[in-house]
């Protein structure tokens, strides 16, 4: 069985990425995947080529990875691509990172329309630079009507500056008299994170081998699966991401309760 559109849309085209999909539960796909897209750096080293070249190349890896889950029926990817910490690399990367996203979401949107991807962003956007906030405006006007995947990309994104941002967003409004103290719950605050409107991840992805979340979606984690594997993100494949939703499968999943065969 390959290829298979677990919940075809007439309008959501079928990619050029293949995706075998043996052995997979249709019933357990994720509706909300993040993944930290981590060991570019380390992936181009071990090849002899500069940091650079491994973004570059991570860069590909995300588009097709991206086209293979809006094929799986995923509704959203959030994934990491600058951190609100990557600015303490040297200024060069930082640049090189810069530029790429900008060629990537300019020389992609085409394609990105062309398979109904609606594109989003979350993170601190006034300390990126003019061009970055205009290709990014762009990006978000050119695919808002796409009713397929939504690609979430964290850009000068950090889970702690995010929680600021809503208490103080929060706090404004109860100066300003439109909310009350005791009316601060769990959706009011979620309603004033970046990610609002969005279901929280079901899965957080990290490649690299490292087993942290790196200031990620702190608060939207709290009940995520994590999935971890040593394989540098320019080499994750499709099928990697098969296996992972493979693995969510077979989670309980409890929430704090009691699985429902012991309850
Ligand atoms: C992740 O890869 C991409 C960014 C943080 C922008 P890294 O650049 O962190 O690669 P490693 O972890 O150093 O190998
Ligand atoms: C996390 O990777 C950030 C992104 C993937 C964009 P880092 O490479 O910045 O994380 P640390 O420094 O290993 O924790
Ligand atoms: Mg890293």
């Amino acid at each position: 069985m390959l290829n298979k559109l677990f919940k075809f849309q007439p309008n959501r085209k079928v990619s050029d990425v293949v995706v075998n999909t043996d052995g997979l539960d249709p019933d357990s796909i994720p509706r909300h995947i993040a993944i930290i897209m981590d060991g570019n750096g380390r992936w181009a080293k071990e090849k002899g080529h500069l940091r650079t070249y491994g973004h570059k190349v991570g860069a590909e890896t995300l588009k097709t990875i991206v086209k293979a889950s809006n094929n799986l029926g995923i509704e959203v990817i959030t994934a990491y691509a600058f951190s609100t910490e990557n600015w303490k690399r040297p200024i060069k990367e930082v640049n090189f990172i810069m530029e790429l996203i900008k060629r990537y979401l300019t020389a992609e949107i085409q394609e990105f329309k062309e398979f109904n991807v609606q594109i989003r962003f979350m993170g601190s956007r006034e300390d990126l630079p003019d061009f970055m906030n205009e290709t990014m405006d762009h990006a978000i006007k050119e695919t808002k009507d796409n009713t397929g995947i939504i690609l979430n990309l964290a850009i000068n994104y950090g889970g702690q500056a995010e929680i600021l941002h809503a208490a103080k967003s929060i706090a404004q409004q109860v100066a300003d008299g439109t909310l009350k103290i005791e009316d601060i719950d769990v959706p009011v605050f979620e309603n004033n994170l970046y990610s609002k409107g969005l279901p929280s991840p079901d899965l957080l992805i990290r490649t690299g081998g490292d087993l942290r979340v790196s200031n990620f979606l702190l608060w939207q984690i709290a009940y995520s699966e994590i999935w971890t594997t040593p394989v540098f993100w320019p080499d994750f494949t499709p099928d990697m991401l098969v296996e992972a939703i493979k693995a969510f499968k077979n989670r309980d999943r409890r929430y704090g309760g009691l699985s429902t065969d012991t309850a």
